[in-house]
């Protein structure tokens, strides 16, 4: 028997091998609450415009209301030679209704309605994400404000650089976050309008109202341009676009997380909660969460690289091509949700060791900047020549296997006269970080501030800015 969706014309059955590349049932199965969605707003637009009857449309609502049920509870058979979610759906409602389930179809096409489908779809994984990333943010600025004072090493090269706060390098991930928010958000303007009523890709010459049923699915309006609304997965390229930057921004946190929990650094601890142990090795705890977030990043990046590489070559409308879609989209999605939530738990979980993170901002002379500002602000030295003058003192501490501040005043003085004892007080790291006040600078005092003034935004209302 052929295909009876679609197979007036054909006599024969596919060959298995047909039927094994062409269904899509196992992936686009997850898209079974928005097809009933779509299919019911189709149904009440074309009762609406007397293209169906109210009573029909009725049965069609109420059958459709019966299979989202049942494929909610997992009692739904869902069949392979009826290729997809479309197809079982409306065979599935012929069962419960009868001859008036050939009806919904009406002014509709699987190209239509899997463009409206997959864009519900991204738009709920869109507002799940934003939400996801408001929770981390949120973990964020709150574990900033407690550790806004813990001074730690800041990096350049991985080389210690300057000293920092804790609190400020967890806050840069809160605007590295908001950005990301940023991102989701501007794609979610864009997907939100509808393809529904563009028909297989030239539109219909029934009178259906697409301004009806993209209200209805909360889209801001209809697609203008049918062949444009069946073909494009812009929608789709844009998340994952956003999603590879933001899982770009997790791994390198993940990162930060394995240098700094190795025992060589030492500068955190992640509990048991977000650790492993070794099979053999009965000391190790290993960062597990942090290292698979860090590979999660490979899976969405590689969802955009292979649909850009589906749709490159593909001329207008709808071709069969786009039902691979769905599947590293959703893969992906799913791999950068996962990543999010193991993030935040691991930011909730980690704690400081501030010894460690103090001793280690003071080694290397961290505070060398700090003296040869000094030697600007209080000796009105030219800044080139301070940091001469510095590189001199930092090179005798150095050979005598001293910190900056151990070194004798003397010493300091046989290089460079005019140094007073009052030097000694930037040398410190704390009052190193306590003088970085410059707006966006790493002292305790804005930490708290902008910690405080996120907190609050984000309780208002989750906003990004
Ligand atoms: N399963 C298909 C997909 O995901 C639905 C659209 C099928 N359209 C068609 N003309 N065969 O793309």
């Amino acid at each position: 028997m052929s295909n009876k969706m679609w197979g007036g014309r054909f006599t024969d059955r596919p060959d298995a091998i047909m039927e094994e590349i062409n269904v899509s049932i196992d992936v686009d199965r997850h898209l079974y609450a928005q097809d009933i969605t779509a299919s019911k707003a189709h149904a009440a637009m074309l009762a609406a415009q007397g293209i169906i009857t109210a009573n029909d449309a009725k049965n069609i609502g109420k059958g459709l209301d019966t299979i989202l049920s049942e494929i909610g509870a997992g009692k739904f058979t869902f069949k392979r030679a009826l290729e997809d979610i479309h197809m079982n759906v409306e065979s599935r409602l012929a069962e419960l209704i009868g001859p008036a389930a050939g009806r919904l179809h009406t002014a509709r096409s699987r190209n239509d309605q899997v463009a409206t489908d997959f864009r519900l779809y991204v738009r709920d994984v869109l507002d799940e994400t934003d939400a996801a990333l408001a929770a981390l943010q949120q973990a964020l600025a709150e574990r900033a404000l407690e550790q806004a004072e813990t001074v730690m090493p800041g990096f350049t090269h991985l080389q210690t650089a300057q000293p920092v706060t804790f609190g400020h390098h967890l806050m840069a991930y809160v605007e590295m976050v908001a950005r990301d928010r940023g991102r989701f958000q501007d794609a979610r303007k864009r997907l939100n309008e509808s393809p529904l009523g563009a028909a297989a890709l030239a539109g219909t010459s029934f009178p259906i109202d697409r301004h009806a049923t993209a209200a209805k699915l909360g889209f801001d309006r209809p697609m203008a341009n049918s062949l444009d609304a069946v073909s494009d997965r812009d929608f789709v390229l844009e998340t994952l676009s956003a999603a590879s930057i933001c899982a770009v921004h997790l791994s390198r946190f993940a990162e930060e997380i394995v240098i700094w929990t190795s025992p060589l650094v030492g500068l955190i601890r992640l509990s048991d909660k977000f650790t492993t142990g070794s099979s053999i090795m009965p000391q190790k705890r290993n960062p597990d969460a942090a290292e698979l977030v860090r590979a999660k990043t490979g899976r969405v990046i590689g969802a955009l690289n292979g649909l850009l590489i589906v749709m490159k070559g593909l001329p207008l409308a709808y071709q069969k091509d786009m039902q691979e879609d769905k599947q590293g989209a959703m893969e992906g999605f799913a791999a950068l949700s996962l990543a999010i939530r193991a993030i935040t738990g691991m930011v909730r979980d980690l704690e400081p060791e501030p010894e460690r993170m103090k001793a280690a901002a003071g080694e290397g002379y961290a505070t060398a900047t700090d003296l040869a500002d000094w030697l600007v602000r209080t000796l009105k030295m030219p800044f080139r020549e301070a940091h001469h003058v510095t590189g001199r003192i930092v090179g005798l501490a150095a050979k005598k296997g001293v910190a900056l501040h151990e070194l004798p005043l003397a010493e300091m003085q046989g290089i460079e006269k005019r140094i007073t004892k009052d030097v000694l007080a930037v040398l410190s790291v704390e009052s190193s970080v306590k003088s970085r006040t410059s707006y966006g600078g790493t002292a305790p005092k804005n930490v708290r501030s902008q910690a405080k003034a996120w907190l609050k935004r984000l309780a208002k209302n989750g906003k990004t800015r």
